[in-house]
């Protein structure tokens, strides 16, 4: 059973890594924020559309491998249609899923099922410390655009 979840975890991941969803930069957006991964340099900047604090579209594009490909699509698909406040407990909740242990995670607000399962497909990363800043790396640069910065702070990561 485990191996059969890990299976499609890493089905998942190849997918959205080979064929990113929403790789591009809408003309409508009107928040922007870079986020660089200072152990490789690659970088992806996202693209936010917020009207009366809500995420109507988000998009991203730049250089990474294929977990922080993944990771971004899978991001720009989970954020879609929230309000600021549920991308930030989506944020809070899938930083925490990838770097704490399961007792040491906090309840940033309520995240629904079908959201919970998404951010588990990417929290395998905790295994390995150096990649979580590959699948963290979207997420940091979608929340500091969420906050009127241009680029997530490398020490962040
Ligand atoms: Fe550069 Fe993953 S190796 S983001």
């Amino acid at each position: 059973m485990m191996d059969d979840l890990r299976e499609l975890y890493q089905e998942v991941i190849l997918d959205h890594g080979k064929n990113p969803r929403n790789f591009r930069h809408p003309d409508d957006s009107n928040r922007q924020a870079k986020g660089e991964n200072p152990m490789c340099g690659d970088r992806f900047m996202v693209y936010l559309t917020l009207k009366d604090g809500v995420i109507e579209d988000v998009a991203f594009q730049g250089r990474g491998c294929a977990i922080s490909t993944a990771s971004a699509s899978m991001m720009t698909e989970l954020v879609r249609g929230k309000t600021a406040a549920e991308a930030e407990t989506l944020f809070a909740t899938f930083h925490d899923l990838c770097t704490k242990d399961d007792d040491e995670q906090g309840d940033h607000g309520p995240v629904d099922e079908d959201s919970r399962e998404k951010l588990m497909v990417m929290s395998g990363v905790r295994q390995f410390p150096v990649r979580v800043k590959c699948a963290t790396l979207a997420w940091h640069a979608m929340n500091a655009a969420l906050h009127g910065q241009d680029s997530a702070s490398s020490d962040q990561f």
